[in-house]
């Protein structure tokens, strides 16, 4: 009964589920916290070059491997290369999924709940940091929002490619562009927002060390969600009539465009108002909050803004739950709703921990990181880099790097994709990833 595959009916399907999918909470949480911590400036420039030289050719990459074989990723990897271990890397996604996805869930979740924070009011000289660390620590109201937060994807995703995604993604996407502009507009008219422009704009390159390199890499990864098989599962819906090189090259400008606006409206904003930009994952929790306490109509932006990062994380879930589901229903040929909510439940038990980690369990670390930020840890530094070079290395020397041009370079579009893509993907990246992902284990195990 396995007719020919769901494919994205409209032209902007697949660009607005792909950008639906990389721009989330990696944008505006992740992102902000992480330029914030290392940094500033000096970090954003080493994540830009990595969007260029790894982040780019792997969407193209993965879309291509995805609209070749039309299968979820462990399945295109045995399509692709039949009776090898390859599949592994798949696997390895799938794998991913789960991870990022559980605790993806639970940090959703702290955004949702501020929405409702937002409604009943951003009062001046309220301690934000208190209101944070209360919610988090709860033991019963985080996981409650974690659950809604679950429900939500799995609905989305039980009821199917088209219907679900397509739908849902190109009401929401423009909402949260228009409303992040909104936003970037208030920040910069705050007094004082100049040095929170320097903060953001000009390098202290003093502050790099190995480890910025690998937390550059793995944001790459992550933003673009890379390096796990979501944008392979995305790309196995769309159509032989498109081009992957344009359609990835939107995709890529979307998120960088999205997530460097973001920075535009946080840190301005975090400096008008003397807060700590290395406030760690409740920068956007803390600060923000704060400053719209400190602002005309406040409530109202906060409200705003909390939707927006809800909205753009929803979108972002379900790519996360579609890979895992779309392997079960193409390789253990599950039906799709009782994929979606078995995975749904399983996903959301797995999170619990992450959520449990910020109140009654924080005594409990994993080699010196809470539960949270180890689960962040093994999936965007480790599993998603490492799932990344190995597409790198299947795609440039066993699919091989000119099978991988021509398909992308069909039918013809705006970019085309030349032979530096095999030089990156052969050597370029593989070597990169591997050299700062070991400089950086021996640096923080050594
Ligand atoms: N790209 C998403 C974000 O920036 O929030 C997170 C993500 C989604 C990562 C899907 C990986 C993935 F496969």
């Amino acid at each position: 009964m396995n007719g020919a595959r769901e494919k994205w009916t409209s032209k902007l399907g697949f660009i607005l589920a792909a950008a639906g999918s990389a721009v989330g909470l990696g944008n505006i949480w992740r992102f902000s916290y992480v330029t914030g911590t290392n940094g500033g400036a000096a970090f954003v420039i080493i994540y830009l070059v990595a969007i260029i030289l790894i982040g780019y050719p792997m969407m193209v990459t993965e879309v291509a491997i995805g609209r070749k074989s039309e299968k979820n990723p462990v399945g295109a990897f045995k399509a692709l290369a039949p009776n090898t271990p390859w599949w592994l890397v798949g696997a390895l996604g799938v794998f991913s999924g789960f991870v990022i996805l559980s605790f993806y869930s639970v940090i959703a979740g702290w955004s949702m709940a501020y929405i409702f924070k937002a409604i009943a009011g951003f009062t001046p000289g309220t301690d934000f940091a208190d209101v944070f660390v209360g919610h988090i620590t709860g033991t019963g109201v985080p996981i409650v929002w974690h659950a809604v937060f679950m429900v939500l994807t799995l609905g989305i995703i039980a009821a199917g490619v088209v219907k679900g995604i397509q739908r849902w993604v190109k009401i929401l996407m423009p909402v949260l562009a228009i409303l992040l502009v909104v936003l970037v507009f208030r920040a910069l008219t705050l007094p004082g927002a100049g040095e929170g422009l320097a903060f953001y704009l000009a390098p202290r390159f003093e502050d790099v060390t190995a480890g910025t390199f690998l937390a550059a890499i793995g944001q790459a990864f992550f933003t673009l969600s890379l390096g796990m098989g979501a944008m392979i599962t995305y790309g196995s819906y769309l159509t032989r009539e498109e081009n992957v090189a344009d359609n990835g090259g939107w995709v890529v400008g979307l998120d960088t465009a999205i997530a460097l606006i973001a920075g535009l409206a946080i840190f301005p904003a975090v400096f008008a108002l003397g807060y700590d930009p290395a406030a760690g994952p409740g920068l956007v929790f803390i600060t923000l909050p704060a400053v719209f306490a400190e602002m005309p109509a406040g409530s109202l932006f906060g409200f705003i803004f909390f939707v927006l990062l809800s909205v753009a994380a929803l979108t972002s879930a379900i790519s996360l739950l579609e890979v895992v589901v779309a392997w079960l229903v193409d390789e253990k040929e599950w039906p799709r709703v009782k994929a979606s909510v078995i995975i749904g439940i399983v996903i959301f038990v797995i999170g619990i921990p992450t959520s449990l980690g910020m109140g009654p369990w924080s005594n409990i670390t994993i080699i010196g990181m809470e539960i949270l930020d180890f689960y962040d840890f093994v999936a965007s530094e480790l599993a998603l880099p490492i799932g990344g070079a190995l597409t790198a290395i299947f795609a440039g020397h066993v699919w091989k790097a000119r099978t991988v041009i021509d398909e992308t370079n069909d039918p013809p579009g705006a970019i085309k994709i030349g032979n530096w893509y095999g030089v990156l993907v052969k050597y370029v990246i593989p070597i990169a990833v591997f050299v700062v992902l070991i400089t950086t284990l021996i640096d923080f195990f050594g």
